[in-house]
Parts: C-alpha cells; structure tokens; sequence
C-alpha cells in the first residue's frame, strides 16, 4: 500500500514539476530579485560585493529517526536569469572540517566555461513563508575552480523559498526517506576587497 502511494506520489511530483519546467522558461527573467535582493537584516550582506544570482529547482532530502523528520540533503539544478542551466547543489556527503557541507558547483558549459564549487556552513536564518524552507546565510568553507564563477565565494544567501518543508506525518519507519520539493534564489558574493571583475 505504501509503495502504491509512494508511486503516485512520484507521478504527481513528476506531473506538477513538468507543469512547473513550462512556466519557469516562460516567467523566470521576470520573478530574478532585484540586485541586490531584498532580505531581512538578519540575513543581509552589507559589505560583500554580489556576484551571481541563480535560481534553484530540486529537493530537500528529509530521514525519519522514529520522532522527527531530519533534512540531511539537498539537491537542486542552478538556472541564471537566462534559464541556461548553470550548475548544481547538493550536500557533500560529510562535513568538511570547518563545518561547511551544502556545495554549488559550475557546470563547465556555455553560460561557464570553467568548473567552480563553493562550500558553506549556515550563518543564520530566517522564516519569511511558513509554507517554506527558512532563508538562510551561509558562510564559505571551502571554494575552488574560476574566480569569476564560485571559486572566491565568500557568503551565499538563499532566499524566496517556495516549499521544501519536511513531511508532517509521524507515521514512518525510522530510516524513512523523503524529498521534498522547493525552489529558491541563491546569491552568491565574494569579499568587497577583493579584486574579482564582474562580467
Ligand atoms: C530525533 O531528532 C530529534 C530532533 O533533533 C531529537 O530531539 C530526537 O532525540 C531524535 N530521536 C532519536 C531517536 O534519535
Ligand atoms: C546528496 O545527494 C547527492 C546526489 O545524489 C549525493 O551525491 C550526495 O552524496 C548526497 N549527500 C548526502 C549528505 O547524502
Ligand atoms: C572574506 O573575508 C573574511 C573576513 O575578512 C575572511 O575571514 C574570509 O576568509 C574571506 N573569504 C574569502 C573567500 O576570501
């Protein structure tokens, strides 16, 4: 029974996100924040010189430990204003020694021709829908690759979440997986004393 729900769950999420592909080429130049985008204090970026702004599709990956729904991953495609897709989230497998796990990497492709990533540890967050994930400010542990992509990334903002919350049923196994589907904006930014060339 599980597994049949499970199915059409799949097939739902598939459905809708198909719908969702449709409308975001058609309505993504006109949803791209203002620059530089409008946040809360607590997760603003006052001294830092912003770099790229992407808009990310994927999951947020959630474990039941037998009381509560745990997130342990994510991952996300990255799509700039043109809707090219520009590279990829998701969370190294550990974290690193500075705390720093969730990764986005540069595809080397059209839009970037040279592999970049950027490691992070959260800084602070911020409910702004609760009907979504929290906007949060990371803070770089770890960048490498093109310095005119990711690779001199100091802080990273996401923001203008859209779902992404954990399942709200209690009646799981524990090890129970799920993902849960969002979307939101990251900004990326690197040291204003920096004398990284925006292009
Ligand atoms: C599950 O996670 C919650 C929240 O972190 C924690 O309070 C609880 O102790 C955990 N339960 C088990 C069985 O590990
Ligand atoms: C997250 O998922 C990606 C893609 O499947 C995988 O490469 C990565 O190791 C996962 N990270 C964790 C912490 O599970
Ligand atoms: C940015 O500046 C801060 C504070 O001066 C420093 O700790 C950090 O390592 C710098 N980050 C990068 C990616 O250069």
């Amino acid at each position: 029974m599980d597994f049949t729900a499970g199915r059409l769950a799949v097939t739902i999420l598939t459905l809708l996100s198909l719908t969702f592909s449709a409308m975001a080429a058609r309505d993504l130049a006109e949803t791209f924040p203002s620059t530089p985008p409008a946040v809360p204090a607590s997760i603003q970026v006052p001294r830092y010189q912003l770099v790229h702004t992407v808009f990310a599709k994927g999951h947020q990956f959630y474990q039941f430990n037998g009381s509560a729904w745990l997130q342990f991953n994510a991952t996300a495609k990255l799509y700039d204003i043109q809707n090219h897709e520009v590279g990829s989230h998701f969370y190294l497998p550990k974290r690193d020694a500075l705390g720093g796990q969730p990764t986005w990497q540069s595809l080397p492709s059209k839009g970037v021709p040279y592999f970049s990533s950027v490691t992070c540890r959260p800084v602070s967050s911020v409910v702004v829908d609760k009907a979504s994930i929290s906007w949060v400010l990371l803070e770089t542990t770890r960048s490498e690759g093109d310095r005119k992509y990711f690779g001199e990334v100091a802080l990273v903002q996401r923001y203008e979440t859209k779902g992404g919350l954990a399942p709200t049923s209690k009646q799981a196994r524990a090890g129970a997986i799920r993902k849960s589907r969002y979307t939101s904006f990251y900004s990326f930014y690197v040291n204003s004393s920096s004398d990284f060339q925006h292009h």
